[in-house]
Parts: structure tokens; C-alpha cells; sequence
């Protein structure tokens, strides 16, 4: 361990009330300033980008709330649908909220050159409050505790920089999901950018921002109800034989838009081949699945979600 870390140590187990005041002044991504009181590189780019931003923020153009993220952020997998706006010069303009929730807000965002109609998206940022621990800190913690200590630690607090990390590595994990189901042509909405603990997706719904409704929402007749079905399942052994399960499958995480069943909703992404309660996962997604399915009068013989369950086990190598 290097020394500067037993020293934050020391002051955190003598003086905790102290460190925290300090910790707190320098919230979030700002880089600590060196012991000298010299500028760190960090520190450096950070200012220059303020004074950047500083400067163009004066020519925002009428209505909207920002210049487009793009450049700063990680990208969508290629190739790249041709309707992703990637001009530096396009703005963000956020229209409104889709849903707010405990972990998670999504808002309606239109992206574009001023003077057009630009693109709809769909941005779901994480909060950083109350948010429940990464499922895979501990590794992630494990794997960086050398190297890594001021985050570990402030994981470990659950400071405000320690909770913007946890919400930051559910937005890598989501993106990441997205991003390797998207590729395989899997029905996900196409992941446009990550930054920090925020996701552009392609917005599913209507020109006139009208989302698509989830399959909660909807009343399929019966023919419909088994065409959805079975899109379903075709989703899930896709999944599977990436060795994967949803994770949080119900039907408030899928939307019917324009007759197609798309997933979403998809930090919790579980590996079932190295999880040892993997085929619980699949077990626990077709259960919530074919349960909502039933209620709605879809057949228990034609869901025969045992035949189904051992059919993602096998698509998954499980057997
Ligand atoms: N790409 C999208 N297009 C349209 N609506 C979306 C999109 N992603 C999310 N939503 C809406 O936001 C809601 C919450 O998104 P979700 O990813 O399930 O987050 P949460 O973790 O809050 O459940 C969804 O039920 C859906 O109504
Ligand atoms: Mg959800």
C-alpha cells in the first residue's frame, strides 16, 4: 500500500467528522489537488473544459438544454444505425419525464442540429441516492484494491462520490448488456451513448413522443397474446444461448412497440454459466413471464414453460 493511502487511513479512523467535511467539498469527479497544492494533470482539464463550457454554454441556441453529449461519451456498437445524430454542433433538449423511479429516471430527450427535427431518444439516468449495491462491487472491489483505495473506500462509506460510483457502474453494466444483445440482433432498443450514470437509447414509441406502452399496459386478443408469447420466448433463448438471463424479467420490462416485443430494463443481466443459481435465473424469467401470460388466458399447454425452462437450460449449456 502506498503511503498516502495509510494516511487517509489515520485521519479517517482519528478525526472522521474532519475528513468527511473535506470529503464532501470535493464532491464527485473532481480530482483531489496534489499535497503541494499544485494543480494536478486532472485538475487541469477539468478547469480548461470548464472555462470551454463556460464559454459555449453563452450560445446555446433557444429552447435547448445542452450541447449534445456525444463526444465526451462511450458509443453504441457498430454499425452504427444512420439515424444517430453525431454532430458536435447538435443540441439536447429534454422534453419531459417517462417514468421516474427509485433507481432510475427516464426522460424524453430530442437530439439535433438546430433548425431540425433531430431524433428522439430515450435518456435513463441512474440516481446516485438510495441506490442498492452493484451486485458485482465485490469483485469490482477486489480487482482495484490496490490500485483504486479512495473509490473503494468511498464505496464503502457510501460518501456522495462513493454512491455516484455505484450508480455509474449500473449504467456501465446496463450499457454493456444492451450493447452485446443489440449486436446479436437481439429485440433491445439500440444503445446510443453512455456517460457517467447516463444512457441514450433509441426511444420506442411514436414521432410525437408517445412511448410504446409496456405489455402491462396492453389488451392483446388471443392471437395476439400467442404472437407475443412466443416473441417472448424467442428473446429469452437468445439470451440463454449467450449464457444469460434477464434478471429482472416482468411484464413492466418489455414493450410492445408496433407489434414487437422489445426488452429493456437490463443492468441485472445474470451469466448463468458462471452464476451457481443460474438456472434459477431462467427458471425465475419464465416463471414471471408465462405467469402474466396466464393471467391474461394464454394456455398452459401452449406456454409448457417445463419444456421451455429445459430448453434455455440446454441453449445455455446447463446440461
Ligand atoms: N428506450 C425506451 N423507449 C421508450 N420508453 C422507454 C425506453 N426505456 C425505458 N422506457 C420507459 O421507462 C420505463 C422505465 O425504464 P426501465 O429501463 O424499466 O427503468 P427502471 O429501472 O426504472 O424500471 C419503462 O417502463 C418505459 O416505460
Ligand atoms: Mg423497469
Amino acid at each position: 500500500m502506498r503511503q498516502h493511502d495509510f494516511d487517509d487511513f489515520d485521519l479517517f479512523d482519528q478525526q472522521p467528522s474532519r475528513r468527511r467535511t473535506s470529503r464532501r467539498a470535493r464532491f464527485d469527479d473532481e480530482p483531489e489537488p496534489t499535497r503541494g497544492g499544485r494543480l494536478t494533470e486532472g485538475e487541469r482539464v477539468r478547469l480548461a473544459k470548464l472555462r470551454d463550457d463556460a464559454y459555449t454554454e453563452t450560445q446555446l441556441p433557444d429552447g435547448a438544454d445542452r450541447w449534445s453529449t456525444w463526444d465526451d461519451a462511450e458509443h453504441g456498437p457498430l454499425p452504427r444505425p444512420d439515424w444517430v445524430v453525431t454532430e458536435l454542433a447538435a443540441v439536447d433538449t429534454d422534453l419531459g419525464v417517462l417514468k421516474t423511479g427509485k433507481e432510475a429516471d427516464v426522460h424524453l430527450l430530442r437530439r439535433g442540429l438546430p433548425g431540425t427535427d433531430g431524433v428522439l431518444l430515450a435518456a435513463k439516468r441512474y440516481r446516485s441516492d438510495e441506490h442498492k449495491l452493484f451486485h458485482r462491487d465485490a469483485g469490482y472491489l477486489e480487482g482495484r484494491r490496490m490500485r483504486r483505495s479512495r473509490e473503494m473506500r468511498a464505496i464503502e462509506h457510501r460518501t456522495s462520490f462513493g454512491r455516484n460510483l455505484i450508480a455509474e457502474q449500473w449504467a456501465v453494466a446496463e450499457f454493456a448488456a444492451l450493447s452485446r444483445l443489440w449486436t446479436l440482433g437481439a429485440p433491445v432498443p439500440y444503445p446510443v451513448q453512455r456517460s457517467g450514470t447516463e444512457l441514450l437509447l433509441e426511444f420506442l414509441g411514436e414521432d410525437d413522443g408517445t412511448a410504446a406502452p409496456r405489455l402491462a399496459q396492453v389488451r392483446p386478443d388471443p392471437d395476439e397474446l400467442k404472437d407475443l408469447w412466443f416473441q417472448a420466448t424467442a428473446a429469452l433463448e437468445l439470451l440463454a444461448s449467450e449464457g444469460l438471463a434477464h434478471g429482472d424479467l416482468s411484464a413492466y420490462n418489455l414493450l410492445v412497440h408496433r407489434g414487437r416485443l422489445m426488452v429493456i430494463d437490463l443492468p441485472q443481466v445474470v451469466d448463468v454459466v458462471a452464476n451457481p443459481g443460474g438456472v434459477e435465473f431462467l427458471a425465475r424469467d419464465v416463471r414471471n413471464l408465462a405467469g402474466w401470460f396466464h393471467g391474461r388466458g394464454l394456455g398452459e399447454h401452449v406456454t409448457n414453460t417445463g419444456e421451455l425452462l429445459a430448453e434455455l437450460v440446454s441453449a445455455a449449456g446447463l446440461t
